[in-house]
Formats: C-alpha cells, structure tokens, sequence
C-alpha cells in the first residue's frame, strides 16, 4: 500500500512537470518567434569588442536611442576605459562638455546647471519615470541593463549548457541576438508600434531607427542592419563594462586549475610510490 501511495506521488509529479512544461511551450509558441543567433566578436571565452563598432554604436544611441532611454551605469568617462569602445580622454572630455549636467545645491542653496566634466554619468532624457510615462505612454528602459536583462529561454535542457566553453554551449548572448532580432522586427509599415519579436507583438517604442538615419564616417553602411548590429554589440558593453577582464580572467583561472590539476597528479604519484 505505501508503495503504491509513492508511486504515486511519483508519476503524479512526473505529470505535472509535463504539464508545466508543455504549457511553457504553448506560451512561447502564441507569444514570438526565436530571435536567430548572431555571430558576435564579444561571443565565446576568447571574445572581445570591436571597438569601431561600439562607436559606432555610441553615435546611434547618442543621436537616436538617447532622447528617451538613459544610461545610468555609465559615465563618460567609462569611454575611454580599456576594454571600451576606446575615446581618447581628450574626446571623453569633449563630449561631457557639450551636455548640461545639474549640480547644487550651491551657497545659496540653489541647484544649478554646469557643463558635463568626464566623471559624470550620462544626464537622463527624462527627469523621472512618470514624466517619461507622461511624454510616451510608456517607460523607456535603462539603456545600460537591457542586454542582459532581456533574453529568451531555450529551454531545456540546451540552457543548462549555456554557461559552458563548449561546441553548442557557452551561448550567452540571448540579450544581444533579442535586441537586434527587435529593431529589425517592425514587419508592418501601417502598424509602426507591431513587432514580430516583441512578446505580445504590441510595443510601446514605435519604430526607432530605419535606414540612413545615421551618418557613418567610417565607411560602414548606413542601413537598420548595421545600425541595430552596432547598437546592440554597445549595449553589451554597457551591460557588461568588464566583459573583457572578466573572460580573461576566467580563461587564467582555468589554465591554472589546469596546471594544478596535473601537479597535484604527480605529488600524488610521488607521496603514494613507495606506499605498496
Ligand atoms: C521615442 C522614444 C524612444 C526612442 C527614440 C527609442 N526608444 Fe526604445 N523604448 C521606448 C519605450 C517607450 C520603450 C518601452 C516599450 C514598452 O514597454 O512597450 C522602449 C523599449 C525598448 C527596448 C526594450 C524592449 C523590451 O523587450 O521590453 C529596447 C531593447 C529598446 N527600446 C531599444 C532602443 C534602441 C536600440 C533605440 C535606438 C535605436 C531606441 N530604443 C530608441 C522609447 C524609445
């Protein structure tokens, strides 16, 4: 009797997890379609950034994404930072100049406005959430969080090998490939605010960037493609300021868990030689 009462317990278990996992799937299958993967240079242990194209990526969220998301995470002079899309302090300090940042309160207790100095953080489009509600019907996340915090599941069990260094693993770039995937997703010219990936297809950002609309310099075409590539491999770094270091760093760690490995193989050999 208590065997069966276990048994039980068991496939009723067994059933709804099922049961979850296929509603998971009906979910996913009414809500979007998989944004495709993307080749990225920052992708893999070994990977980096391009710095021409995380300044490029710069310009199009200076001149386009930055009138309605802030940047709180970083200032400028994170810009010039290694691992970075590689300003020269000179150009970091140029730029700050050219924003109005408020400080205060002064000796008369009064906040004022001064030109940006390189330590400050990039002034907000908005002075809180309700007057960004107030002016777009919606609030416009933080630019230097998006990439990691958006993403898709792919379910199990590929994500458990996502965290992994190995063929078919170590996919960390959900954000990014969703991101990109978005901006290129505005499918109905007489719909501006519909998008193919956008869970529930009803955005409140209409369309916001389409061919030409930045002016490249250094030669690289002027097109949505480029632009959501370039934007999307910036909002990385802005997600991930120390990509760099950190898989560096990681790849050092495991080279020296490697070497320890082995000595600790042969002072076992060693200590354990005479013992039989
Ligand atoms: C006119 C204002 C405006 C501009 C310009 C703008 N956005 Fe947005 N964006 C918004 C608003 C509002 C939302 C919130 C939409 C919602 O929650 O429905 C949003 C949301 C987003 C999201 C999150 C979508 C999600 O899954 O929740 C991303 C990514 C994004 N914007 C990227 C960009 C990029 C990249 C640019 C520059 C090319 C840009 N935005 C320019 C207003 C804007």
């Amino acid at each position: 009797m208590i065997r069966t009462t276990k048994l039980s317990l068991v496939s009723l278990g067994l059933a709804a997890l099922l049961a979850a996992g296929s509603a998971q799937a009906a979910e996913d299958a009414h809500s979007a379609p998989k944004p495709a993967r993307q080749a990225w240079t920052f992708a893999g242990p070994f990977g980096s950034f391009d710095q021409p194209q995380l300044q490029r990526g710069f310009q199009v969220y200076r001149e386009v994404c930055s009138n309605c998301h802030s940047l709180q995470r970083i200032a400028f002079r994170n810009l010039a930072e290694e691992g970075g899309p590689g300003f020269s302090e000179g150009q970091v300090k140029a730029l700050a100049a050219e924003y109005k940042v408020k400080d205060g309160p002064n000796d008369a207790g009064d906040m004022f406005e001064r030109p940006g100095r390189a330590s400050d953080r990039f002034p907000s489009p908005f002075a809180n959430e309700s007057a960004a509600r107030a002016a777009l019907g919606a609030v416009p996340p933080d630019f230097s969080v998006l990439a990691k915090a958006r993403g898709y599941s792919r379910g199990f069990p590929l994500f458990l090998l996502d965290g992994l260094p190995i063929p078919g693993g170590g996919y960390q770039e959900h954000g990014v490939d969703y991101i990109y995937a978005l901006l290129n997703g505005y499918s109905k010219d007489e719909d501006p605010n519909y998008n193919d990936y956008f869970p529930g297809h009803k955005i409140g950002m209409a369309k916001p960037i389409a061919d030409g609309a930045v002016d490249y310099t250094d030669g690289s075409p002027k097109t949505l493609q480029q632009y959501a590539r370039d934007v999307s491999a910036f909002m990385m770094w802005t997600a991930e300021p120390k990509l760099e270091e950190r898989k560096k760093t990681g790849f050092r760690v495991m080279a020296f868990l490697l070497v320890l490995a082995g000595l600790l193989y042969y002072t076992k050999k060693k200590v354990w030689a005479d013992a039989h």
